[in-house]
């Protein structure tokens, strides 16, 4: 079995999803910043596609905690206002500002965070790194309760000459935490190899009641929340959803810094 995230080549095409809505939704919050060149922080930011999208409209300081994925995004999402960096979602030691604008982080990367220790812990991290009136865009799943487990979702993802087919099942949910297991084959464009892949994940999973009173704890206030794929304003409804995916902005409620 081997560790997905040491296979930066696999992880860039295997969550390539269609996200051109996200992104626009993303890029309108941001515009209502109304700062002429804001500045980002990506954490866990995997490749770098989403940093190196923003840059656009953003400086960026985008990191992650697997030294090969940042060689990767170096190397092929570089842009000369992205500054990527290794660091730990849960210690944030080398961001190298206080005084972001927006902090944007996806459910692919927030599931990793082990614990709602560690939740905390990165709440109250990221909470010292914000300008006054910065958001926190949180994109994440809330409330999943197992069902479809040992359902094999598939697709092909291409890039360039290389097709990349990619299995992936949730085998089981126990105490808030699902164990997933990704298969990929490839043809390896170097050694024109045949590669089987196949790795075991285990991600968090949120619920409405800890997510809401974590993020009250670390004295920060849900702004708005938006359903996903629609983007409807769920705000005040959410408590009465199922399980489903959400656009979750957070703003402080006091500038104070935590100690
Ligand atoms: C699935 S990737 C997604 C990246 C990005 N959101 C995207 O869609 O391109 C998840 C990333 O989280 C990183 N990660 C996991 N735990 C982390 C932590 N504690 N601190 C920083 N990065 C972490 C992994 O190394 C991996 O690159």
């Amino acid at each position: 079995m081997q560790d997905l995230f040491n296979y930066p080549n696999i992880c860039d095409i295997a969550f390539d999803w269609n996200n051109e809505k996200l992104k626009n939704l993303i890029q309108s919050f941001i515009i209502n910043l109304n700062k002429s060149k804001p500045h980002a922080l990506i954490p866990a930011c995997g490749t770098g596609r989403f940093s190196q999208y923003f840059s656009e409209f953003a400086d960026i300081q985008a990191f992650d905690i697997n030294v090969n994925t940042i060689e990767f995004a170096k190397k092929h999402r570089s842009r000369s206002n992205i500054n990527y960096y290794v660091d730990d979602m849960k210690e944030l030691n080398y961001s190298q500002r206080n005084d972001f604008d927006f902090v944007l982080i996806l459910n692919n990367s927030i599931q990793y965070l082990k614990s709602r220790a560690d939740f905390k812990c990165f709440l109250k991290n990221i909470k010292n790194k914000l300008s006054k009136e910065s958001v926190i865009i949180i994109e994440m799943g809330l409330n999943w309760n197992g069902e479809n487990l040992n359902k094999p979702y598939s697709w092909t993802a291409k890039r360039g000459n290389e097709e990349v087919k990619i299995d992936w099942t949730a085998l089981s949910f126990n105490q808030g935490k699902s164990l997933e297991i990704v298969k990929a084959e490839y043809k390896d464009i170097i050694s024109n190899e045949h590669i089987s892949f196949e790795s075991e994940i285990e991600q968090t999973i949120w619920n409405y009641e800890t997510f809401f009173k974590d993020v009250a704890d670390s004295n920060m206030k849900i702004e708005k929340i938006l359903s996903f794929p629609n983007f409807e304003d769920v705000t005040d409804s959410i408590k009465n959803k199922e399980s489903g995916r959400f656009i979750i902005l957070l703003k402080n409620i006091n500038q104070e810094r935590e100690r």
